[in-house]
């Protein structure tokens, strides 16, 4: 997982708290931020405001930083759109990527995902025009990698197969009824791809509260949370976390302290809990 963080703290949902929510995951050590150019979800400007801060007052250097954002097709838009609604979308991506690089105060960014394909099956001549735009962005040194959001093996595939600059990550929900997206998870190990995994907690309630989990943070004396982290983890995904409260992010960064054995982590993958 070169040139990745290990862990990722995402900025949805966090509105008017964002600044000093993206400020505290910074000094608490998260080294991965992901935001997004919809403002439906995420208020970029203030990550922004939040990474400048960090950086000045600690004197830190921005090549530690793995800033990750993305470009939203208009159907996952509100009416705060981030570019011309009647524009070509290749021009969209542009515009879109302009203003993020505005709001993040910063001259490239690490990663750049296109938040998922317009359509549910196969993927649209629009998501090919998103795509090229985004292979110029890289082509022009402005993004180093390329990703894609919410995507199914099939569109992945797809992706794969005709992209002249392949992704290299993948960002998607990871539910426990999918085997924690297994089929997608092993295809990017395969192909030399990272698997961003994210709503691992909140998209899989029953396994987290369940005796069973308990019993298994009981015997490696963590929490629940930082045992699906691990878990996680050590199947190869990059977790993402969007925690708001200082000691969940204390808790979360403390999965890179402990390892679980591979019993556990099959017995994990395996169960039936969800
Ligand atoms: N690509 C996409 O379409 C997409 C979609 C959704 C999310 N994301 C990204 O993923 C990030 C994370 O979102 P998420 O869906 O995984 O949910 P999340 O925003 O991380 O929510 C986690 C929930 O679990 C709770 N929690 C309890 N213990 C925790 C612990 N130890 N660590 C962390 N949380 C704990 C949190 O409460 P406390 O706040 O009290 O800890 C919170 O309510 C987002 O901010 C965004 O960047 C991307």
């Amino acid at each position: 997982m070169k040139n990745s963080p290990d862990f990722i703290y995402g900025t949805a949902w966090k509105e008017d708290k964002t600044k000093s929510l993206v400020l505290l995951a910074l000094r608490k050590g998260f080294l991965g931020i992901d935001t997004a150019n919809q403002r439906k979800h995420y208020n970029e400007s203030a990550v922004g405001e939040a990474i400048s801060e960090f950086l000045s007052k600690t004197n830190g250097s921005r090549k530690r930083l793995f800033l990750q954002t993305k470009f939203t097709h208009i159907g996952g838009q509100d009416q705060r759109l981030p570019y011309e609604p009647d524009a070509p979308v290749s021009e969209q991506v542009q515009q879109s990527f302009v203003n993020s690089l505005k709001h993040l105060r910063r001259d490239f960014i690490d990663s750049y995902i296109l938040h998922g394909p317009s359509i549910g099956v196969g993927l649209s001549e629009e998501d090919w025009k998103a795509w090229a735009a985004m292979e110029s962005l890289f082509d022009n040194g402005k993004v180093k990698a390329l990703g894609i959001s919410n995507i199914s093996l099939e569109q992945l595939r797809l992706l794969m197969k005709g992209a002249r600059i392949r992704p290299k990550f993948v960002q998607n929900r990871c539910f426990a009824s999918r085997k924690w997206d297994r089929d997608i998870r092993i295809f990017c190990q395969k192909n030399n791809l990272t698997y961003q995994g994210f709503s691992l907690l909140t998209a899989n309630h029953k396994i987290v509260q369940s005796s069973f989990l308990k019993q298994i943070a009981q015997q490696y004396q963590r929490t629940p949370s930082q045992i699906i982290f691990r878990f996680a983890y050590q199947l190869g995904i990059i977790p993402l976390t969007g925690t708001s409260n200082a000691t969940h992010m204390a808790d979360d960064l403390e999965i890179r302290d402990f390892s679980l054995n591979e019993d556990d982590i099959r017995k994990i993958e395996e169960n039936t809990i969800y």
